[in-house]
């Protein structure tokens, strides 16, 4: 039974939450970019099963129609709402618009003097590209950095702008990856990685800055995961997917569900004490 984070149930022996009270997103609302599609709206859909309102945003105009009504026919079920927005991450002025017409939507739906305020924001839009270090275009170089890095930013500026407005506070997750950490074998993708290194280290950067005004700052660092941007990997490379699956001791490539309990956690009161850090789920690649 989930229950409002406001509403704070004890367990009858001592006067701490119960633990759905603390993974609980109800009477709260949350952004996701990257949510037309793949890992972004499958994170949307674990918002919406714990209770937010949920906003997906991504630059496509329109998200994956079956995945989209799948989750409307959820959040319908659930009493909850979803709404998709088209916003280009690398505009910084776009990217505000958005946000405050998001804000100026929770306001107006406001029942009873209860505004779900935006408490939650998921940082996964990215993109990916694979040509030689050697060859890499400057260019090509600069907008993977524009996108994954500059991007991630005005995402986490807009969402804390928001956050330290209403005083409440909230949780930014931002979606990083293991190719933070490691060279990916057979995969030339040195811009990416980079990318994923440094919305890493911005995480810890953002935490330290933001924690005095109640608003938290992690990742997400996955493993390969089976989505339209690893498809598109597997389609110039078939043989590519072998060697995913060698590269940990688990021997497969994640799907996205397998990702829907962390960003809950991270998204919620649950992890209440936990800032600037970042959850490697990679099936034990790294470890490897
Ligand atoms: N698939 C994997 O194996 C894998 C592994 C580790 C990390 N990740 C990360 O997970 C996240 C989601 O990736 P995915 O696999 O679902 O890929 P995906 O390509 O299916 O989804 C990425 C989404 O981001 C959107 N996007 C791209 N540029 C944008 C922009 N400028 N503004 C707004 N939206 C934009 C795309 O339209 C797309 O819908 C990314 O951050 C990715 O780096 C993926």
């Amino acid at each position: 039974m989930l229950r409002t984070p406001q509403e704070v149930v004890t367990s009858g022996i001592s006067n701490e939450p119960e633990i759905f009270t603390l993974f609980s997103m109800r009477g709260r609302s949350a952004i996701v970019t990257g949510g037309a599609r793949g890992l972004g709206i499958t994170l949307a859909s674990a918002l919406v099963e714990a209770g937010a309102d949920v906003y997906c945003c991504d630059i496509l105009p329109e998200p994956s129609p079956e995945e989209w009504k799948a989750l409307q026919n959820k959040a319908a079920n659930l009493k909850v709402r979803v709404q998709y927005r088209q916003m280009d991450i690398t505009n910084a002025e776009q990217t505000a618009d958005v946000f405050a017409s998001i804000e100026e939507e929770i306001q107006h739906n406001a029942s009873e003097g209860k505004i779900k305020l935006l408490r939650a924001v998921i940082a996964c839009a990215a993109t990916q590209q694979e040509v030689p270090a050697i060859d890499y275009l400057v260019e090509d170089f600069e907008r993977m950095m524009r996108i994954n890095v500059t991007g991630t930013f005005i995402t986490c500026q807009a969402a804390a702008r928001n956050m330290s407005r209403h005083g409440k506070g909230g949780s930014i997750v931002v979606i990083g990856s293991m190719s933070g950490r490691v060279a990916n074998r057979g995969i030339a993708c040195s811009a990416y990685n980079a990318t994923k290194a440094a919305v890493n280290q911005l995480t810890r950067n953002l935490a330290c800055e933001w924690a005095a005004d109640k608003i938290r700052v992690n990742s997400i660092s996955p493993g390969y995961i089976h989505t339209a941007m690893l498809n598109s990997l597997l389609k110039a490379n078939p043989q590519l997917l072998g060697l995913m699956q060698s590269g940990n001791p688990m021997h497969r490539v994640a799907k996205p569900h397998e990702f829907k309990g962390a960003a809950v956690f991270l998204a919620s009161d649950a992890s209440s004490f936990t800032t600037g850090t970042d959850l490697l789920i990679d099936g034990g690649h790294c470890a490897w």
